[in-house]
C-alpha cells in the first residue's frame, strides 16, 4: 500500500527551543511506530539542525522539511537560507508558494525559480496552489490551471518525480472547517489533469497529491479516504501534541 504522507507546517510556532524539542520527540516517537504514514515536520528554520544533522539520518518513517528558502545557492541574499544549504542539513522537503508567503509578495515566477533550485539539490518541494475563493462560473479552476503551470514553469521534466503538490484553497486555511472531501476528491482530479497536460499521464499518477486547510484529528481520516488524496498538509493541528498524535494514529490505521 501506498504511504500517505502527513506534513506539519509548523509556521512561526513555538516560540522556544524547549517547546519544539517537546513536540519533536514526541511526534518522532509515534511516527516511528507507524505502518504506513510517512511524516515530515517543518519547523522554523533555526531549529532544523537541533532535530537532525547531515550524518544522523532519522528515520524511513518520519523527517524534517523548511517552510521555505530562496532561489540561489549561495551568495549576497542577506537573511535568504538556500536549498543547497538545507540538503547539507538532511531536510528532505521544502514547502514553496505557501499562501502566507504569496502575501508577502511571492509571485509564481520567484515560486517557480525556487521549485527549480529545490528540485536540482535532490529535495522534494511541496509546492502550494489554491483559489482565494470561489465563484459561480467556475473561474477559479483557470486560476489554479495557471497558478500549477506557472509554478512549475522552471522545473525540469527529468527531475519531476520528485514533486509534491499541496492544494489548499486559501478561504480553509485557519478556518473553522475543512472542504467537503467530495469535492477535495474532484480538486485533486482536476490538479492531475493539468500536471498531465504539462508532464504526461505517468507524472500525472505518481504526483502525490496532499489536501491542506483545517485538517485536525477528528477530520483527517475521512478526506483522505473520501478526497482519495496522497496526504495531508497540517497546520494548527501539527503543534498540538494529542491532537497531531491521534491525527498521524487516525490516517495508520486507513487500510
Ligand atoms: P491550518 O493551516 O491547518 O491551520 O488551516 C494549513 C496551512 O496553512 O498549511
Amino acid at each position: 500500500m501506498k504511504r500517505k504522507i502527513i506534513v506539519g507546517n509548523w509556521k512561526m510556532e513555538p516560540t522556544t527551543l524547549s517547546g519544539a524539542r517537546r513536540i519533536w520527540t514526541k511526534v518522532r516517537k509515534v511516527s516511528n511506530q507507524l505502518n504506513s504514514t510517512y511524516t515530515v515536520i517543518c519547523p522554523p528554520i533555526l531549529y532544523i539542525s537541533k532535530f537532525i544533522s547531515k550524518e544522523k539520518v532519522v528515520s524511513p518513517l518520519i523527517s524534517v522539511g523548511a517552510q521555505n528558502a530562496y532561489s540561489e545557492d549561495h551568495g549576497a541574499f542577506t537573511g535568504e537560507v538556500s536549498p543547497a544549504m538545507l540538503q547539507d542539513m538532511g531536510v528532505t522537503h521544502i514547502i514553496v508558494g505557501h499562501s502566507e508567503r504569496r502575501d508577502m509578495g511571492e509571485t509564481d515566477e520567484i515560486i517557480s525559480k525556487k521549485v527549480q533550485a529545490i528540485l536540482e539539490t535532490g529535495i522534494h518541494p511541496i509546492v502550494c496552489v489554491g483559489e482565494r475563493e470561489r465563484d459561480e462560473h467556475g473561474l477559479y479552476l483557470e486560476t489554479l490551471k495557471n497558478q500549477i503551470k506557472n509554478s512549475l514553469a522552471k522545473a525540469p521534466k527529468k527531475l519531476i518525480n520528485q514533486l509534491i503538490i499541496a492544494y489548499e484553497p486559501i478561504w480553509a486555511i485557519g478556518a473553522k472547517d475543512p472542504m467537503d472531501p467530495m469535492i477535495i476528491h474532484e480538486m485533486s482530479l482536476f490538479i492531475k489533469k493539468v500536471i498531465s497536460d504539462i508532464y504526461g499521464h505517468d507524472n500525472a499518477i505518481n504526483t502525490p497529491i496532499l489536501y491542506g486547510g483545517s485538517v485536525n484529528f477528528r477530520n483527517a481520516k475521512e478526506i483522505i479516504e473520501k478526497g482519495q488524496v496522497d496526504g495531508l498538509l497540517v497546520g494548527r493541528e501539527s503543534v498540538n501534541i494529542p491532537g497531531f498524535i491521534e491525527l498521524l494514529k487516525s490516517v495508520d490505521s486507513i487500510s
